[in-house]
């Protein structure tokens, strides 16, 4: 997404109205989350910038009469708690989430990466029942083209799919992150929702780092699973990757359709095209 990524940080690109990440959180609030650890880096001080209060903002928008828009902006403190954790250097998203550690503390959370959109909180309900049930960590995952699995964290499953607490669910002991595709054990990747058991925590700290320094959570995944096989659930949600102009486009047309205003004239101008 450069160059406008140079400036704003991918997870703050718009979407209709509201920024990725604003969406990504409204999905785990869906799944019935009530404090969210976003890690950050300084470098990117719009990231926390958005959630300050605004006070004449507020004001400007109540004096217009535009109460609604004003009480969406006051949203964050009151209904959810939003936590900061630093990370100095890009070292990998284990080290990202490795950074949330004291946030977390010892219990089972969410890991959602905000520049991939989901179109319902249903599927990290399902992975969040999952874990609850079975006590291991439970991971999206998505069956890909096997030409492209080369992006993505890739699972082995060990044994047949079963219904845990109702949810289809793939046992797996191996995954393999970016193997090249004539290596890579299935066609099952990882996409960016999980459900993580908070030992994973003390797994993140025995990965080796990659030649490039880099701790992959998909490494410390595979640690977890050396005790016991953790779980993959194939989502049935729609996942838009905004990360790439294409995916940011088909984000960005789908929620103008779904809004409540500008979706008939949006989608009437389309007709049109
Ligand atoms: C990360 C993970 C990878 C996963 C992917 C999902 O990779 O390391 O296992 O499949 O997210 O988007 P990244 O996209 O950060 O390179």
């Amino acid at each position: 997404m450069l160059p406008a990524t140079k400036s704003v940080p991918k997870e703050l690109l718009p979407i209709g109205e509201l920024p990725a990440l604003q969406l990504v959180i409204d999905e785990a609030i869906g799944a019935g989350v009530d404090h969210v650890v976003i890690v950050t880096s300084d470098d990117k001080p719009a990231v926390a910038d958005y959630f300050q209060r605004a006070s004449w903002v507020e004001e400007a928008l109540e004096r217009q009469g535009r109460r609604e828009l004003a009480d969406s902006l006051r949203r964050f403190g009151d209904t959810i708690r939003i936590s900061f954790a630093i990370q100095d250097r890009p070292r990998g998203l284990g080290h990202a989430v490795g950074c949330a550690s004291e946030h977390v503390g010892d219990e089972p959370f969410f890991v959602l990466l905000p520049d991939e959109l989901m179109a319902a909180p249903s599927l990290l309900v399902d992975l969040g029942r999952v874990l609850d049930e079975s006590g291991r960590s439970a991971i999206a995952l998505k069956r890909m083209p096997i030409e492209e699995v080369f992006r993505y964290g890739v699972v082995e499953p060990s044994e047949s799919e079963r219904l845990v607490a109702g949810v289809p669910a793939i046992p797996f002991r191996h995954v393999v992150e970016k193997p090249a595709v004539e290596n890579a054990p299935s066609d099952l990747v990882i996409i960016g929702r999980y459900a993580l058991t908070p030992d994973v925590f003390g797994a993140i700290e025995r990965v080796v780092p990659s030649s490039s320094g880099e701790i992959q959570l998909t490494d410390a995944l595979e640690l977890q699973a050396s005790s016991g096989h953790l779980y993959g659930v194939v989502s049935a949600v729609g996942r838009r990757d905004i990360g790439h102009p294409l995916g940011w486009m088909q984000a960005v047309v789908e929620a103008g359709l779904r809004h409540p205003e500008h979706g008939g004239p949006l989608r009437n101008w389309l007709e049109s095209l």
